[in-house]
């Protein structure tokens, strides 16, 4: 009975704000997928030889380590990945297509929008980690974040920031949303 009654305990509720390691690696995992996604949409559509590929492909390669790493901690633990998996593959694409169809400048303003919603969402996980329950993962997410900074200030140092103010906050809406789905599902 009292197995049961912990069970009942552990199990996360809705609206719950306790740490749920679980939930952050399937979020952090669907991002990743995301951001690596953005950047290859990006490249396709400016091809190899634009004045910004270069960059692009550097943020590409560090967003294919974080993807790397967050799929081999989903594994060793057996967290399942978010059901909308095959969307943020899509969808992140799209996005990298379609803003670098706007320009270069669109592509680094969706850049600046998406790494400041990453740099907040990882910022929240390493304050709930905080508590030291997860060394391992805390160390991923604060080595991530340098290099999710990075991208956010290498693309406003192309934008100026700000360049597309709608297009940003419609983006970072987008993207809060899609981080608050793939916690739960
Ligand atoms: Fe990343
Ligand atoms: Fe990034």
């Amino acid at each position: 009975m009292a197995d049961v009654e912990t069970q009942i305990v552990k199990r996360r509720l809705p609206g719950d704000r306790r740490s749920d390691t679980r939930a952050m690696i399937r979020v952090d995992q669907a991002g990743e997928t995301g951001a690596a996604r953005i950047y290859a949409g990006q490249l396709a559509v400016m091809g190899g030889r634009h004045a910004m590929a270069g960059e692009i492909r550097h943020m590409a390669g560090q967003e294919q380590r974080h993807l790397d790493g967050m799929n081999g901690i989903m594994v060793r633990r057996g967290v399942r990945p978010t059901i909308f998996g095959p969307l943020w593959h899509v969808a992140g694409f799209a996005l990298g297509a379609g803003t670098a169809l706007l320009g270069p400048k669109a592509a680094m303003a969706c850049t600046e929008a998406v790494e400041t919603v990453i740099d907040e969402h990882y910022g929240e996980q390493t304050v709930a980690l905080a508590d030291g329950s997860d060394p391992a993962l805390r160390a991923m997410i604060d080595d991530y974040r340098a290099d999710e900074v990075e991208h956010r200030e290498a693309a406003t140092a192309h934008t100026g920031g700000g360049a597309f103010p709608i297009m940003e906050a419609v983006i970072r809406a987008g993207c809060r949303a899609a981080i608050a789905v793939a916690k739960r599902i």
